[in-house]
Order: C-alpha cells, then structure tokens, then sequence
C-alpha cells in the first residue's frame, strides 16, 4: 500500500491550489481566499490572496471561543530565576488583546513595524502576538547581536516602536539590555517614537526621554480586537545572515504562514492540541517564531518555553527535568545541544531519577546531525530521533521523516525525503539535475509551498539575485548535498560562506569586516572549522601589515573584542591565527572557497589560477579544525 506521506508529497507538487486550498481549511479565515496561489508575476508567487484572516486570532480566540480558554497555552520556564509561569489560552488572550491596547496607545497600527529585543520572557511572546493582533509587523532581533547589528535592522525595518527588557540571563550572568538598544538607537539614522522596557527584577534600568516602562504602557490601555489584515500582508520580518554584510530581511505573509503552520505540526511533527510541546530554541531564530510561538498555538496544543542551557544551570539533566516537570511529549531543539549534554554526561546518568515516560519523539534541526550524536540520543532516549532540515527563508521543514504521515524508516544521516509543498532537486552548476550519490546545489522547484519567504523587505531585487537567479525556476537553497537511491536527501554544508556555530546562522563576511578593521590587520579570512560541541566555530586568519609587530595574544584579546562589540557575543570567534600569507589566485583575489572546502572536507579542485599552492598546503590543517 501507498505510503501516505508519498502520496500527500507527489499530490501537494502535481495538484498544488488543490492540495494548499484543503489546507486552508485548519485556519480561520474572515474572507477565505479567492485563489489559493498567485503565479501571475511569476518567480514571485502570493498564497492566499484576497483572502482575510487574523494571525493572532488564530493562535488564541478561537480556542478560547471554541471552550478550550482552560487549555494552557503557555508554559515559562527559568532555568535562572527557578520560576515557571502558566498561561491558559484565556489568560494568555487577555495579556495579548492589553497589550496590543498599549501599543495602539503608542500610535502602532497595521502595517507599522515593531522591533522586539527581549530575551526568553513570556512577554517575548506576548509581544509577537500583540503585535500580530494590530496587524502590525514584528521583527524580533535575537539578544546575542550587538548595536551595530541591531542598528542594521532598525535601519532596514524603520519601527515605529522598540520592545526590550532591562536585561537578559546568560548562564547565570546578567546580560543588560537596555544600553545595548540605546547604542543602537544612537548609531541609527531611523529614530523610532517609542521604547517599551520591560523591567526585570534582576536589574532596573534607566528609562531616557520616550522610553516608556511595560507596566506604564498597559495604563489605561483597553483591550483591543483583532485588526482584520490580507492574507498577502506582512506577518513578521526575521533578518538572517546573507552573503554580505548586510541582513537579509525574510518577510513571513499572514495566511501562507498560517496554513503552513497549522498543517505542519500535525503532519510533519505528529502533534495534536492535546499534546505539549517544547521546542527548546530563542524566539530570535526561526524555529522559536514558528515553533515556541506560531505552530503550537495556532494548533491548539502547550508550548513550553524555556530560559536556560541544555548543561550549566543546573547540569546536563536540565532538560529531562523539564520533559518530566511539564510531561513534554516532543522535544525539538538543535544537536548541538545534544552533543553538550552527551560531553556533560556521557552515559546518561542524569536520566536516571527521571521519568521522561511522556517523550515520543526528539526533533533535531539547524544544523547537520551527526551520525554519533543520533545514535547516542536515540540509546538514551529510547524515541525516535527526526532529523529535520530546513531555513529562516522557508520558516518549515523542507525535508523530515512525517510523523503524522505514516513515517518512513529513519536513516542515519539523512533528514528523510521532501516534505509536501517542497520539490527538491539536486543540480550541478549549469543547473540540471544530478544523479543519486552525487553531490550538487540543492535547490527547489517554484513555487515555494505557504509560509515560505516571498520576498525580502523592501528588497524584490535582492531576493531575485539571491535565491532565484542561479538556477532559473529553482529556488537555491544554499546548501549542498545528494540523494540517494531512496530519494532521501544528505545535507553536507552550505555552499556559500554561511558557517552555523551551535546552531546559529552567522556570515563570515561580517566577521570578517569586524576582523579588517583592527589597525594591525593587512587582510583576513574567517572560516567555520570543525567543533566537537558547536559543530562549527569561526577561526580567523590575519596577515599583519607591514611594519606592526603585534604581541599575538593581544591581538587575538582585540580582535575578539571587536568582534563581539560589532557582531555580538553569538559570532563565538575565540581563535585568531597570524599567517604569513593567504591563498590567492595570481590577480589577488583571496581563496575562501577553496579554504572552505579544505574545512569542510569536501574534495574540490583547487583552482588554476592559484598565485602559490604552498600557501593554501600550509593552512590546510588548521582549516580543518586541528588546534
Ligand atoms: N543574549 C545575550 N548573549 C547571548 C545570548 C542572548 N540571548 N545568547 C547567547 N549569548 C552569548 C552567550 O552568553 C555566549 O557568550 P560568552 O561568549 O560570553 O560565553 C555567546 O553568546 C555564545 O553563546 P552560545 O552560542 O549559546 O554558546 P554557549 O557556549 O553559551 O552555549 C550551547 C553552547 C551548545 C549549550 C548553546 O549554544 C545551545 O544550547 N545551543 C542550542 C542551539 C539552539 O537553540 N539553536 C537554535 C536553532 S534550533
Ligand atoms: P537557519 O536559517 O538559521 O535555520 O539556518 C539554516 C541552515 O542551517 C541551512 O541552510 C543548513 O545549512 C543548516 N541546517 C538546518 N537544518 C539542518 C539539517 N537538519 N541538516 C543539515 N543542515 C541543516
């Protein structure tokens, strides 16, 4: 008999206004769409459109409209401060409507953007939701970036409003916030009207002229409705690392984004309103909008949303005791984390006294899953581990096991097959397709399914060079990898100079530019090496200029300073390395593709054009992560 995870895949490509339009019917439409798919300006596709919905509406009032207001909808748990907050849907419902109330107050209304830099609160969420209820746009910064970066964002999105917190809690360390946006606000040219803090008790910080505490905000604010928005408009922006410097701004719509929501935590996750569900991420990457945020409530389902480590505060069983304490029934989160719970604990010991009976399946993403780290999660778990592979861009999974769908064997690995929506081939550099086993671009048939980026803000042109012009017809998805005979899909690496350091998404070419910029350094190169724990870390190569004799140890404290005051504490650059020479073609242009794939141990041919293969020869253990 036909699997129905293949069926559903092979329907959603042959028939796809069908197979999205049935979709549709998990949302709550106010006008359900005319048509379910746009092609009339084709590479650019819209989801939906005519159609009328309320994000927010869909994530809270219709639950507690349909008598589940009792369900919890949220649950908070601190790792640093021992508290756990539950919310129902009800309560959760009368926070949200308040203090989408406070920011009407403040002059926010559809459209407007909002920039929100918090960190793990239940107000995070709170404030997303808010600001979906107005109709108004969110981009949540993650609290790892510096001023600088934030100062990009707030440049590119142009708030009207800022949501922060007086600090965040960072293994137990007190990360202040609130001077960190007013570094921002001054290095941007945009002046957002206001700024809501959140006041923590573990530090109070000083309000300046229009900043506004969160408490005072909700003052004589009155609960607003849901602002009836297109299914076409703007849900949220989430910037992520391009190629250059400069973030790239991924605009999430409000219906496509909702359909693919709802349908795929079902499908692809197997979770229904009655289960918990925990996807131990930040609300500042990808996985914590549509999984700690979107998909569970938009189910109906308990989210969980933890401020902590996987190992530290308290040790490596933080997270079983979470599973046991709220009876978690899926778990996603990155390997890294796993891998630093095994490093803590390699045999376990920490489940001992746990009862994790409630766990049916571990979900693993953003970042290749090693061989070692699945076997030894799915031996101590004794659940299935789901490899699941997919991008900011996309906002959910391109490829996975289905665990809704009739589940296909699990192979290590390997992230599964292609998800419904996505027809993904393997293509070589004039863009036809590869054989099984051999490696290749892996890239996407437009249209992209709902819920998948349609363009970058502001910027059609950017999201046309970027993503939709190597390979016409074809999304390029970064990432390089083959199939084998099965169809099941290897992802190996990026293909560009995108390296994931513990699962975060960074570009060595703002590290770079961080890195240039210290008086001593002639040129550099940052490349992402091997790491037992983070899988990659970025090591930088200096070449010194002519004359300066920097003391190394001084230089690798400065430059990893600069690093962390322009990119952030997120970018992990520890390791700073003084060579004499960079690899260079003979007209100068310095050979990062080739030292990336010497460091991801990828065989590539090194090209012709090298001014001195002796240069490249002598980097070639450090690129491939030897200390
Ligand atoms: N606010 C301020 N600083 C932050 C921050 C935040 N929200 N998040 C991270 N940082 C800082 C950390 O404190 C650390 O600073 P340090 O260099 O002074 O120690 C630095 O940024 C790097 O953080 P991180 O990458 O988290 O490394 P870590 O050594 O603190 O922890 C892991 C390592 C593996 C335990 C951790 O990265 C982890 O749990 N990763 C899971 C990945 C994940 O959730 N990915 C999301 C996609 S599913
Ligand atoms: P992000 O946009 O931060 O989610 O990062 C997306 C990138 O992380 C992808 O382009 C991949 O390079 C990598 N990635 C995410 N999930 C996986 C996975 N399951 N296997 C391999 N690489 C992954």
């Amino acid at each position: 008999m036909a699997n129905a995870g293949e069926v559903a895949h092979a329907r959603s490509l042959a028939d796809p206004a069908g197979f999205w339009g049935e979709a549709a019917a998990l949302v709550d439409w106010v006008t359900p769409p005319e048509t379910v798919l746009d092609d009339s300006a084709a590479p650019l596709y819209r989801w939906y459109p005519g159609g009328q919905l309320n994000t927010c509406a869909n994530a809270l009032d219709r639950h507690v409209a349909a008598g589940r207001g009792d369900r919890t909808a949220l649950i908070h748990d601190s790792a640093y401060t021992g508290e756990v907050t539950r919310l129902t849907y009800a309560e959760l419902l009368d926070r949200v409507s308040l203090f989408a109330g406070a920011l009407r107050r403040l002059g926010v209304e559809r459209g407007d953007r909002v920039i929100i830099y918090l960190p793990m609160v239940p107000e995070a969420l709170i404030a997303m939701l808010a600001c979906a209820r107005l109709g108004a746009v969110h981009s949540v910064v993650f609290g790892g970036f510096a001023p600088p970066e934030l100062a990009a964002r707030i440049d590119d999105a142009l708030p009207k409003a800022i949501i922060t917190a007086s600090c965040g809690i960072e293994a137990g360390r007190v990360v202040p916030y609130k001077p960190l946006i007013d570094e921002a606000r001054d290095l941007a040219a945009h002046k957002a009207d206001a700024v809501i803090v959140l006041q923590r008790p573990q530090l109070t910080a000083d309000l300046g002229e229009g900043d506004v505490e969160w408490g005072d905000a909700l003052e004589g604010a009155g609960p607003v409705d849901p602002v009836v928005v297109d299914a076409t408009d703007p849900l949220y922006i989430l910037y992520t690392s391009g190629t250059t410097g400069k973030p790239k701004g991924i605009v999430r719509d409000n219906g496509g984004h909702a359909v693919a929501m709802a349908w795929s935590l079902p499908h692809v996750y197997g979770i229904g309103r009655d289960d918990v569900w925990w996807a131990a991420s930040d609300v500042g990457w990808v996985v914590g909008h549509s999984y700690i945020a979107y998909a569970p409530l938009i189910t109906g389902c308990t989210t969980v949303m933890y401020e902590g480590k996987p190992v530290g505060t308290p040790d490596a069983g933080a997270f079983w005791r979470v599973i046991e304490d709220h009876r978690v029934n899926a778990l996603f989160t990155a390997p890294t984390a796993i891998r630093a719970i095994k490093k803590e604990d390699p045999r376990g010991e920490r489940l001992a006294d746990r009862d994790i009976s409630s766990l049916r399946t571990l979900f693993l993403a953003g970042e290749r899953l090693d061989p070692d780290t699945f076997a030894w999660a799915t031996e101590i778990l004794g659940v299935p581990v789901v490899d699941n592979w997919w991008q900011t861009e996309t906002g959910w999974p391109i490829a996975s096991s289905m665990r809704g769908l009739d589940p296909l064997p699990l192979k290590v690995g390997s992230p599964s097959r292609p998800v419904p929506g996505y027809d993904v081939r393997v293509l070589d550099e004039h863009g036809e397709e590869v054989a099984p086993h051999i490696e290749g671009n892996i890239s996407i048939r437009l249209p992209l399914p709902p819920g998948t980026l349609p363009t970058l803000w502001g910027d059609d042109d950017r999201y046309l060079s970027a993503y939709l012009s190597a390979f016409p017809g074809y999304y390029a998805t970064g990432d390089g990898g083959h199939v084998d005979d099965d169809g099941y899909l290897y992802v190996m690496g990026r293909t560009d100079d995108v390296i994931n350091v513990a699962g975060h998404r960074l570009t060595t070419g703002s590290l770079e530019a961080a890195v240039a910029g210290h008086p001593a350094v002639a040129e550099c190169a940052v490349i992402g090496v091997h790491d037992e724990i983070k899988g990659q870390v970025p090591r930088a190569f200096v070449v010194i200029k002519a004359g300066a004799e920097p003391d190394p140890e001084e230089l690798q404290r400065e430059v990893i300073e600069r690093v962390r005051d322009t990119v952030g504490p997120v970018a992990a650059l520890r390791d700073v390395r003084i060579v004499p020479a960079l690899p260079k073609t003979r007209s100068g242009k310095i050979l990062r593709r080739s030292m990336r794939a010497i460091a991801d141990g990828r065989e590539e041919p090194v090209p012709s054009t090298i001014e001195d293969p002796r240069v490249l020869e002598a980097l070639a253990p450090l690129l491939r992560g030897d200390t």
